[in-house]
């Protein structure tokens, strides 16, 4: 078995080739003048077992198209199998025709891996498994919950409770995952997003989080709306902290900002994006699934 790092994910790649003890493939890559991506294996690949890491993160257009490359390439030059670890999975919030006329983007994904011959894929979080369920090769959801939850166990937790910052069925699902791993409380606030404007509507609850720590955990934060309107009804409530746990911190614009103004003690997310809140790997996570022990929902 061998690891191929693909440019979003160089260093996570390393830390899952250590894990498992296989060697980084050789490969050479670079960008024309005129911005079209060069790949290249520097290695022979022939017969070799793959496996692909390559996070889908901003700018997820060029990330793509840097996995279809690879993956083209490894196909051609003869690998025996190819997994795929894209820990970011992007496109996969357009799962289905909301709008008429919209396209199924997560659809488009499936199929470009599929037809360019992936063997198997394997992602964190992701936004929601009918995704998974488009594609015909082995598709595994593995989750950094549990890992995310056990990072804020190092601040001194008092009475902690997991909060979903929305109560649809997956984000449900992580924050029950997320309060196993720290034996606490969980509960949910409803959200509601226009979907011509996109704007983000929280529904106040009353909540049992006077004077307790609160973490919430959720699959995304973008914008950090729906993280930042969860917090905001959290402090209101008397939360003593309010932590964000999540998978996948794209940070779009002045998400931080949004998210300490209302009232965010601290953010951490994991190595499925390349940026400083990054605090969690999810190597390990990946590396136990390939050995059969799946941390799913
Ligand atoms: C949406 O349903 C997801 O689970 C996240 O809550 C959402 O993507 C976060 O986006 P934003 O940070 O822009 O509110």
């Amino acid at each position: 078995m061998k690891v191929v790092g693909g440019p979003s994910s160089l260093n996570l790649a390393r830390k899952i080739s250590e894990l498992l003890n296989a060697p980084l493939v050789n490969v050479k890559t670079k960008r024309f003048p005129d911005g079209e991506f060069y790949f290249k294996f520097e290695d022979n690949v022939l017969g070799e077992h793959l496996i692909i890491v390559q996070s889908l993160e901003p700018p997820q257009d060029i990330r793509a198209m840097e996995l279809f490359l690879m993956l083209h390439t490894a196909r051609d030059l003869g690998a025996e199998t190819i997994r795929l670890f894209i820990p970011y999975l992007a496109y996969s919030r357009q799962d289905r025709r909301y709008l008429d006329g919209e396209c199924l983007s997560s659809a488009v994904i499936a199929e470009i891996l599929e037809q360019l011959g992936a063997d198997a894929i394997y992602t964190i979080d992701v936004h929601n498994e009918r995704v998974l369920r488009m594609y015909k090769i082995p598709a595994y959801n593995l989750t950094a919950s549990g890992e995310l939850a056990r990072y804020f166990a190092g601040r001194g937790l008092k009475d902690p409770l997991i909060l979903a910052p929305d109560d649809e069925e997956m984000a449900r699902r992580r924050a029950q995952h997320a309060a196993k791993a720290l034996s606490a409380e969980w509960d949910a606030l409803e959200k509601r997003r226009d979907r011509y404007t996109g704007e983000i509507t929280t529904l106040s609850k009353e909540l049992n989080v006077h004077g307790r720590d609160v973490i919430i955990i959720d699959d995304i934060v973008s914008t950090g709306k729906t993280a930042a309107n969860a917090a905001k009804i959290l402090r209101e409530q008397g939360a003593r902290r309010v932590f964000i746990g999540a998978s996948h911190l794209l940070m779009i614009n002045n998400a931080e900002k949004i998210l300490l103004e209302s009232g965010v003690e601290e953010i951490a997310g994991t190595d499925s994006v390349t940026n400083k809140y990054a605090k969690v790997s999810v190597a390990p996570i990946f590396v136990r699934a390939l050995k059969g022990e799946m941390e799913q929902l």
